[in-house]
């Protein structure tokens, strides 16, 4: 693409016709800068037309500049409107890459599932319900009284070492030491001071244990706790509420065993046991009651008369149970789960097991 100012107004013709096409080829705009320096630009070959029009013979260099100068507007003018439809093309391709195809499948999202653990303290909670009970919480953080000395457990006494406790440093307001309750128990106490008979609670909450973590012990775990007093209630209701409760859980066909057990609160004490459903009856190698044919479920009783008459029942005329599960041990022979630490351990793997249970 030469030029010189002895090009004829015909020759800038062809001349202009090889820039246009050249431009309308330049394809990006590194392109189309190429093509303003070589023809628009200080050393550009239309450029070099207008700078030796002053050679030109006076007749010529009046048509050949007015003709170069118009050739220049409209080049720039095709310069602009080439940079904006490069513009607009790489626009249009950037929209097309990010479009969305609305007639794609969605992605599905996993739905989460309730926790293991909270499945079978709902069914729990469900069974209860049915039978009459009021569910009621209380608080994580308790009293000494509460947790221990209300229920029969005082300071020196050796029922103590069955709960080895997180403390806590600060103090109520100075008088007795605060704790991460052990049990559900201190509620019992809690609605009993607040409330008048007949009571049917069933309290479902977390405990907490200092105690080392092995493969049936955590330091945090889930009771519910049974409470009914009332007058007249025997340890045939006790019974009759708990075996209830087992078929409601574990089948229909299930039988419950009271079995003499101590607790301070309580009096008698009882332990809790339903035969296995895993096996027709102490079947050597059973995984779920190890031969046993019976799997220990709760702790029970009669809820002690010094109890009751510190809350201001007259024990004479009030009698009551009381019952203390966990939900983990229940969730793990109900789903033959072999260790307690899968529970809080968030695997996904063993958690996703639940979902849709
Ligand atoms: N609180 C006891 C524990 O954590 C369980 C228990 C036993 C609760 C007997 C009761 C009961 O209400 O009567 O081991």
């Amino acid at each position: 693409m030469t030029a010189d100012a002895s090009d004829s107004p015909a020759d800038l013709d062809s001349l202009a016709r090889e820039w246009r096409a050249a431009l309308a080829a330049a394809g990006d705009e590194e392109a189309v800068e190429e093509w303003r320096r070589s023809v628009l630009g200080r050393s550009g070959a239309l450029t070099g037309v207008l700078r030796g029009l002053s050679a030109l013979p006076a007749d010529q260099r009046r048509a050949t500049g007015q003709a170069a100068n118009a050739l220049k507007r409209d080049l720039e003018a095709d310069l602009e409107a080439r940079q904006e439809e490069l513009r607009a093309a790489a626009l249009a391709s950037q929209l097309a890459e990010g479009a969305v195809d609305v007639t794609l499948p969605g992605r599905r999202r996993r739905r989460g599932g309730l926790h293991p653990v909270t499945q079978t303290l709902q069914e729990i909670l469900d069974a209860f319900t049915r039978m009459g009970f009021a569910t009621v919480e209380g608080p994580e953080v308790e009293l000494d009284d509460y947790n221990f000395t209300r229920l029969r457990i005082p300071e020196d006494h050796p029922a103590r070492d069955m709960w080895d406790t997180f403390w806590l440093d600060e103090d109520v307001d100075g008088e007795q030491p605060l704790l991460l309750r052990t049990h559900t128990s201190p509620m019992q106490i809690r609605y009993l001071d607040a409330h008048e008979p007949p009571v049917r609670i069933a309290v479902p909450g977390r405990c907490y244990r200092y105690e080392a973590t092995d493969a049936t012990h955590e330091w945090m775990m889930t009771q519910v706790e049974l409470l009914a007093v009332d007058e007249g209630v025997s340890l045939a209701d006790l019974k009759g509420t708990l075996l209830e409760f087992a078929r409601q859980l574990f089948g229909v066909e299930r039988r419950v065993l009271l079995r003499h057990s101590y607790f301070p609160f309580v009096e008698p004490g009882v332990e809790v046991a339903v035969d296995c459903f895993a096996c027709p009856g102490a079947e050597t190698g059973c995984a779920v009651c190890r031969g046993s044919g019976w799997l220990e479920i709760l702790g029970a009783g009669m809820v002690h008369p010094e109890v009751l008459a510190a809350s201001g029942y007259d024990p004479g005329r009030y009698t009551g149970f009381a019952a203390g599960m966990g939900v983990e041990r229940i969730a793990m022979l109900r789903h033959g789960i072999e260790d307690i630490r899968y529970f809080y351990s968030n695997d996904l793997r063993f958690l996703r097991q639940f979902q849709g249970v």
